[in-house]
C-alpha cells in the first residue's frame, strides 16, 4: 500500500510560525503512522516561491528575489527540522522539475481546449494573490477579513481556464464521493461557493517572476502562470510528473492534502479539482481544512504583524521552565497542537495552555507511568524483566481499543479523539499499578503476582510507545530505550500484540521523560496554570485595539459568602454603576467575606461567563499575588475615589 499526504506549500515572503508547523505536525503524524503500518509513504511539503508579494518582500529588505528564497526556504527547513518533521520531499516551486511539470501540464489544459486568451480588468489582492469582483471588495479592500487591505485594479491580457465549465461535474463529483471534502460542514460551503456561479479563473500574469507559460501556447510571451495555478500543480511534480511516469502511477492520486481552512474553498476544493478534471488526471482522494491557532482571537499570521509565535521561542519557553530537553519540548509541542484543539476549529495559542498538558498528560500520566515501573523492575527484579505472563484481562483490551481509536483517528483526521483514547489507556495503566499495589506484593513476598504485574506493566509501556510513536517519535525512542529496547524494530501491529518485551530484558537507566520541575519545589502544573509565573517577556504583544476590547470597571463589592465545598472560592455580589453582577472569585484563603462588602474593586465585565462550583460567574476582580500561593492574593484598588461603573482603561 502507498500512502501520499501533503501539506500546502507555504510562501516565503515571511518566517514560519506556529500555525504553519501546524499543519506539518499533523502530516507528519499521517506520515509516521502509515509508514508504522508498513505503508510506502510519501510526505511532502515545501515553498511557494513564484508570488508577487514574494518579490516586493525580498525589495523590501532591498534583496534579488533569488537569494531571498533560497534564504526562506532554508528558514523552513531549519524549522521543520527542529520539530522533527520526517519529510519525504521539500519542493521549491522556483525549482527546474517543477517549471517542466507545470508547463507539460498546462500544454494538457490548452490541447483540451480549456484555456483561452482575454483581457483581465478586475481587481487582485497581492496578500492574498487573489483575484475579485468589483462586488466580492469591501469598500475597495480585500474580503478576507484577516487582510483587509487595498485591492489593486489590473487591466492585462491573460489567460483564462473555463472554471466556469466544472460546476456540474464538480457537484456530482463531491455528492458521489462522501469522503472527498472533510470536515462536512466545509463541504457545504464549497457547494455554496460553486453553486453561487464559478467564473472562469485567469491563470496567467503579466511579469518577470514566475514561470512562463510554454512557447507552445500561441501568444503566450510576457506571461507567467497565475501563482496558485503553479503551485497547485507541486502536489503533481512531487508525485514524479511529468518526468517520471511509473513513480507518478506509483503515488498520484494524493491521498490527502491537508490546510487551513483559508486556502480550502477557492483553490483546493474547486480550482485545483477542475484543474485536474480538465487535465484528465485522477483527484486526491480527500481534501481537508482544519481551522486556525489564533491569539486574542486573530489567525496568527506573519502578515498581521505584532509578536508571533515561532516554534522555537516556544520550545525556548517550555524547556526554560519545565527544565526539560528540547527533545521532550518538541514532542510536547507536537502532542499539545494536536491534543488542544479539534482539527476542524480554531484554538487559542498559548504557551502556559501548552504548558498545562506538559504538566497534566505528559509528566503525570506518560511520566508517572514511566517511573513508577522502570524503578520497581530496577528495585525488585533488579533491573530485569521477569518472565511473561498472559495478556491481562483489562489492560490488553484497552491496549487494544485505543490502538483501535487511533486507526480511525488518523482516517477521519481526528487526531484529538485518538489522543484521548490512548490516554484513557495511560490512565487505566497507572490504574492497573495502583490498584495491583506492587510495593505491597514485594512486601508480602508474593514473587509470582509481582513478576505478573512488573511485566504486565513493563508491555503497558512498551504498548503506549507504539501508540505515541507518530505523534511523538522522540518519546517512543526514549521510552524504548528506557525499557532496554534501543533500535527495536518497531511496527503498528505491535500495539495490538502481548508480551513482545523478552523476558530478562535487562532495562536501561531510568531518567524523568517530562521532568517536573521549578527549583522553589513548585510542580510546572502550578506555574502553567498561575500568570503569576509567567514572565512578562513571553506574554504576547497585543494591540491598543486588543486591550480596549477588555471592558474594565470599578465595582463596589455589596455582598460577599463562602462557596460551599471550595475553601479557596467566595460568591461576591458586585454593583458596577448600572448593574449588579455575581462573580466568583479565588480570594478566600486571604480575604474573609466580611473584609470585602463595601471595598471598590476592579472589575473584567465582558468576560465570557462560567459557571464555578454551580455558580454563575459573570466577571472577574483584578487581584496579584504577593507570592506565589493562593494565600497572599492582593485584590486591586485605586487610591482615588472613582464612582463605581467608572471604565478604567
Ligand atoms: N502558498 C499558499 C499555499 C499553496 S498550496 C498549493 C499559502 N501559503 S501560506 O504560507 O499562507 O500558508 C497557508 C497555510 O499555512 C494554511 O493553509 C495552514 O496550513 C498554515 N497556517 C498558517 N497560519 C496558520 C494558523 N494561524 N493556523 C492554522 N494554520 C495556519 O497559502
Amino acid at each position: 500500500m502507498k500512502f501520499y499526504v501533503t501539506t500546502p506549500i507555504y510562501y516565503v515572503n515571511d518566517v514560519p510560525t506556529v500555525g504553519h508547523a501546524y499543519t506539518t505536525i499533523a502530516c507528519d503524524v499521517v506520515a509516521r503512522y502509515y509508514r508504522l503500518r508498513g505503508d510506502d509513504v510519501l510526505f511532502t511539503t515545501g515553498t511557494d516561491e513564484n508570488a508577487l508579494k514574494v518579490v516586493r518582500a525580498a525589495e523590501a529588505r532591498g534583496l534579488e528575489p533569488k537569494p531571498f528564497v533560497s534564504q526562506m526556504a532554508d528558514d523552513f527547513r531549519r524549522e521543520w527540522l527542529g520539530l522533527n518533521i520526517a519529510y519525504d520531499d521539500f519542493i521549491r516551486t522556483t525549482e527546474d522539475r517543477h517549471r517542466r511539470a507545470v508547463q507539460a501540464f498546462f500544454e494538457k489544459l490548452h490541447a483540451s481546449g480549456d484555456l483561452y486568451l482575454d483581457k483581465y480588468e478586475g481587481w487582485y489582492c497581492v496578500s492574498d494573490e487573489t483575484f475579485f469582483r468589483e462586488e466580492e471588495l469591501v469598500e475597495g479592500r480585500c474580503p478576507n477579513p484577516e487582510c483587509g487591505r487595498k485591492a489593486e485594479w489590473i487591466e492585462e491580457p491573460a489567460y483564462f481556464f473555463r472554471f466556469s465549465n466544472y460546476s456540474d461535474r464538480l457537484l456530482e463529483y463531491i455528492e458521489d464521493n462522501p469522503g472527498f471534502l472533510l470536515p462536512e460542514f466545509r463541504k457545504n460551503e464549497v457547494v455554496n461557493f460553486i453553486r453561487g456561479g464559478l467564473r472562469d479563473a485567469c491563470v496567467s500574469r503579466q511579469s518577470s517572476w514566475g514561470i512562463p507559460l510554454p512557447a507552445s501556447i500561441p501568444e503566450s510571451e510576457g506571461h507567467v502562470i497565475y501563482v496558485w495555478a503553479d503551485a497547485l500543480i507541486n502536489y503533481l511534480t512531487c508525485a514524479g510528473y511529468p518526468d517520471d511516469i511509473a513513480r507518478f502511477e506509483q503515488y498520484w492520486p494524493a491521498d490527502v492534502h491537508i490546510m487551513a481552512k483559508d486556502i480550502f474553498v477557492r483553490f483546493h476544493a474547486t480550482l485545483w479539482p477542475a484543474m485536474l478534471m480538465a487535465a484528465e488526471l485522477p483527484l486526491p482522494r480527500c481534501i481537508v481544512a482544519h481551522g486556525w491557532w489564533t491569539q486574542a482571537g486573530e489567525k496568527i499570521s506573519k502578515s498581521r504583524g505584532g509578536a508571533i509565535p515561532r516554534p522555537g521561542p516556544v520550545l525556548d519557553a517550555v524547556i526554560a521552565e519545565t527544565r526539560c530537553s528540547r527533545e521532550a519540548a518538541v514532542d510536547a509541542l507536537r502532542y499539545h497542537m494536536l491534543r488542544e484543539v479539534p482539527f476542524g476549529l480554531d484554538g487559542e495559542f498559548s504557551v502556559e495552555a501548552l504548558l498545562g498538558r506538559y504538566a497534566d498528560d505528559l509528566a503525570n500520566d506518560l511520566g508517572n507511568l514511566l517511573h513508577r515501573v522502570l524503578p520497581m523492575i530496577a528495585r525488585y527484579r533488579e533491573g530485569r524483566v521477569p518472565s511473561s505472563c498472559p495478556p491481562d484481562p483489562d489492560l490488553h483490551p484497552a491496549a487494544q481499543s485505543a490502538a483501535a481509536a487511533w486507526e480511525t483517528a488518523v482516517e477521519t483526521l481526528d487526531f484529538r479523539s485518538g489522543l484521548a483514547a490512548i490516554w484513557s489507556f495511560l490512565r487505566a495503566a497507572n490504574r492497573f499499578i495502583d490498584q495491583q499495589a506492587p510495593w505491597a506484593l514485594a512486601k508480602s513476598g508474593d514473587q509470582q503476582a509481582l513478576d505478573r504485574v512488573l511485566y504486565s506493566a513493563a508491555e503497558a509501556i512498551r504498548i503506549a510507545a507504539v501508540l505515541v510513536a507518530p505523534v511523538m517519535p522522540n518519546t517512543a525512542d526514549e521510552i524504548e530505550a528506557q525499557l532496554g529496547l534501543r533500535g527495536w524494530r518497531r511496527s503498528w501491529d505491535q500495539a495490538h500484540e502481548w508480551g513482545l518485551v523478552p523476558a530478562g530484558q535487562q532495562i536501561g537507566r531510568p531518567t524523568p521523560l517530562f521532568p517536573r520541575q521549578d527549583q522553589g519545589g513548585k510542580a510546572a502544573a502550578k506555574a502553567a496554570g498561575s500568570p503569576n509565573t509567567t514572565r512578562s517577556r513571553e506574554m504576547p504583544v497585543i494591540s491598543i485595539k486588543e486591550f480596549q476590547k477588555i471592558d474594565l470597571r470599578v465595582g463596589e463589592v455589596i455582598g460577599a459568602e463562602a462557596v460551599p465545598g471550595a475553601d479557596k472560592l467566595l460568591k461576591l455580589t458586585v454593583d458596577i454603576g448600572d448593574e449588579q453582577r455575581t462573580m466568583v472569585a479565588g480570594v478566600a484563603l486571604s480575604y474573609r467575606p466580611e473584609d470585602l462588602v463595601g471595598k471598590k474593586v476592579v472589575v473584567v465585565t465582558n468576560l465570557e461567563p462560567a459557571t464555578i462550583r454551580g455558580v454563575r460567574s459573570e466577571g472577574m476582580i483584578l487581584a496579584g499575588w504577593v507570592q506565589c500561593d493562593d494565600k497572599s492574593i492582593a485584590i486591586v484598588t485605586h487610591d482615588r475615589s472613582l464612582p463605581k461603573g467608572a471604565r478604567v482603561t
